[in-house]
Parts: C-alpha cells; sequence; structure tokens
C-alpha cells in the first residue's frame, strides 16, 4: 500500500502576542480532521511550535489532493473562526486568501508531503519551527545527509554510501517554481554553496541515491511573495524518514544541537540561533527566539504510533542553556550589523520607507 503523509501548518492567531495557539482553537482544528479519520484519512495528529498549529495526516489519496488540502484550510478556517471570537493576536494571519481553489500553496499554509510503499518498519519524524526562514533546516539537513563528520551512516552503512540527491529550490522566484537537482558527495561544493544561504535557497527534498526512495521534504512557502509585505515568518516544516537506508534518528542530534543562526525571531527581522524544543512549546518572550519541535513516530498500515519527542530528554536542557548564550550575545549588539537582517529582506517592513524619506534630507 502507497501511503501519503502531509504535513500542514498555519499560524491562525495566539494569546497575548505571537505566542500559542488558545486550547479552544486548538481543539476546534483538531474536530475538524477528527472527524476525517476512518474516511478521508487513515490517521491524525495535531499540535503547535509557538503560535503555529501543525496537522499531521496519512491517507492514500497522494501529494496536493484538493480533498486533503480543502480539509486542512477548512480547519485553519473553523479555527480562526474561534480565535475572532476570543479576540486572540493575529487571527486567521497565515490564511492570506479567501477562498480556497484546489491547492493550499499560494495560500499561506506551510505544506510538506511525500507518498510512499510503507516499509516493515517506517520510523519517521515531523519537524516544525516557528519564528524562522524556510530555509531555517538547511545547515542541520545538510550535515544528515551529506558530512560524515556528523553523519556517521554515510561511511558505516553501505546504504547510505552513494549519497543523497538534494533538490533545492530558488525561494526567490515568485512567479513559477525553480528547482535544481545536485548529487552528493560529487556535488558538495555546489549544495554548500547554495544552501549557505538560506534566505534565498531551501532544501525542497532529499531522495536515497542507491534506492531512488524520497527520504525528506521541506516547505518552501515565502509568505512575502503571496502578500507583498511582511505578515509573519514562512518558518518551515518536514518530514523525514529514518534508520536502514536513511540516516538513524540520532544522527539528526548533534546538526540540530549547533542551533545555527537563522533569520526570524521579532518581528521576523533579526539573527538568533534555531533553538531545539519540545513540541508544543510557546514561543519564547525573549525575542521571540527561532524555535524548531520535532516528533518522531512508526508507522504501521498508515496509522501512527504514540509519537516521541526528539528534543525533550535532558541532553537537550543543556543544548538549550548554550542556544540562550548565544543568543543573549548576539542580542547584546541591538540593531546593529549581522544581529538584524540585511536590507533585502527588510524590504517588505516599514524601515525601507523610513529609509526612502531619510534620503530626501542628503545633500
Ligand atoms: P540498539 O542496540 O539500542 O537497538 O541501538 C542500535 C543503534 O545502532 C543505535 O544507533
Ligand atoms: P509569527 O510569524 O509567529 O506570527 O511571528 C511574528 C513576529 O513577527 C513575532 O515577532
Ligand atoms: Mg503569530
Ligand atoms: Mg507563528
Ligand atoms: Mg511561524
Amino acid at each position: 500500500m502507497k501511503v501519503t503523509l502531509s504535513v500542514l501548518k498555519a499560524d491562525i492567531g495566539s494569546v497575548g502576542g505571537h505566542t500559542l495557539p488558545s486550547r479552544r482553537v486548538l481543539a476546534k482544528v483538531e474536530e475538524v480532521v477528527r472527524e476525517e479519520v476512518g474516511r478521508l484519512l487513515l490517521d491524525a495528529h495535531v499540535f503547535h511550535i509557538g503560535d503555529d498549529i501543525v496537522l499531521l495526516v496519512s491517507h492514500t489519496q497522494g501529494p496536493r489532493n484538493p480533498a486533503i488540502h480543502e480539509l486542512a484550510w477548512k480547519a485553519f478556517r473553523e479555527g480562526t473562526q474561534v480565535a475572532k471570537e476570543e479576540g486572540l493576536y493575529g487571527a486567521g494571519q497565515d490564511l492570506l486568501k479567501d477562498a480556497f481553489s484546489g491547492n493550499l500553496h499560494g495560500l499561506g499554509p506551510q505544506v510538506a508531503e511525500m507518498e510512499f510503499a510503507e516499509r516493515p518498519a517506517e520510523p519517521f519524524m515531523v519537524l516544525a519551527a516557528d519564528k524562522t526562514e524556510p530555509g531555517a533546516f538547511n545547515l542541520p539537513l545538510y550535515l544528515v545527509f551529506a558530512d560524515p563528520m556528523y553523519s556517521s551512516g554515510l561511511l558505516l552503512s553501505p546504504d547510505l554510501r552513494p549519497g543523497f540527491r538534494f533538490r533545492i529550490m530558488d525561494l526567490a522566484q515568485t512567479e513559477r517554481d525553480s528547482y535544481i537537482v545536485l548529487d552528493a558527495p560529487e556535488r558538495l561544493y555546489d549544495i554548500a554553496a547554495l544552501l549557505r544561504d538560506s534566505h534565498r535557497f531551501g532544501i525542497e527534498s532529499i531522495w536515497s541515491r542507491k534506492y531512488g526512495e524520497i527520504a525528506a521534504v521541506v516547505s518552501t512557502t515565502r509568505l512575502r511573495n503571496i502578500a507583498g509585505r511582511y505578515v509573519g515568518k514562512d518558518d518551515p516544516v518536514a518530514i523525514i524518514r529514518t534508520q536502514k537506508i536513511f540516516p538513524a534518528t540520532e544522527e539528526f542530534g548533534p546538526p540540530f544541537a549547533l542551533a545555527p543562526f537563522v533569520a526570524g525571531d521579532t518581528r521576523g527581522s533579526h539573527h538568533l540561533p534555531l533553538m531545539p524544543v519540545r513540541a508544543n512549546t510557546p514561543a519564547s518572550t525573549f525575542f521571540c527566539v527561532p524555535m524548531v519541535c520535532g516528533l518522531a513516530f512508526s508507522l504501521k498500515d498508515g496509522r501512527f504510533s504514540e509519537p516521541v519527542d526528539l528534543f525533550a530528554d535532558p541532553v537537550w536542557d543543556t543544548v538549550r542553556a548554550k542556544v540562550v548564550e548565544k543568543a543573549q550575545e548576539m542580542r547584546r549588539q541591538g540593531f546593529y550589523g549581522p544581529a538584524m537582517l540585511p536590507m533585502e529582506e527588510l524590504e517588505y517592513t516599514g524601515i525601507a520607507e523610513r529609509l526612502k524619506e531619510l534620503e530626501r534630507e542628503f545633500s
């Protein structure tokens, strides 16, 4: 049986600022999705990261299926209705269009989907980020899928030895989707040359070269390309299959413990490290530090096991303490230099208009 995993994420409003969705909003979204388990869906799991709500669903409809996307749209719309009733901040923030048109792409929510024939044991993980940019997973995924210093499986396992194929998207293209396909290890430097620029390029998917099997998919929506202005951050979700012909679950640990500086946090306009947190963590009042959470599941006949929270064990408290130090160092220099995003990234915010006005005062 071919199973499709779809992860759909949207920020539809939050309590007391950009913190977390209310319990009633989450319950409404979950209720709408749950109604379809056993009908359109094989299974569903709903959680949140900061103020973004994540729907993980399994089904047999394939990626980009209108019925699946419409269900998510309906759940987010009904959740938005509750958010409005409660007066939550940014109610319906990521729903950038009024009408559903067969597909969630271009409407605002983040979408990552993959279809595969289930293995006898099918472990996989879902990653979800808040307060950051679509390229936020570039470095950790590069390290896991292409660097033996981090990913011992590339040396130890004959299945991983031929390497992985990277499909990378140019996020600056607004008219049409634009991709490049590069094989690691042969094109390692080219992959690095693109992925270093996490504002511009994002990994869209990764494939096993030996088996042609899909390993990872990442969402690539840029909200500002839809809205034409800053409307909140377009932070990614990802689905990643693990073990056997793919990297082991624990090989993702050190790359995420690195907590690279990424764009995001307050007003989506700064650089801070991507902090690994537990699922269902509210956004931080520490300047909305970018956050990623991860849940791993085992899949059987399209049904999910209970999840394991990948960033919950005691090691991650130590990592978080280090990440806080790193973040505080950067925040100390306020607006200056790399602490705030470069001008190209800020042009969708108010500072661009202010600088135009100032131009007139130059002589
Ligand atoms: P276990 O012996 O606990 O199954 O661990 C196997 C392993 O290789 C972990 O990386
Ligand atoms: P969200 O994208 O999570 O709504 O955050 C917006 C923001 O600018 C926080 O400072
Ligand atoms: Mg928000
Ligand atoms: Mg959010
Ligand atoms: Mg977000």
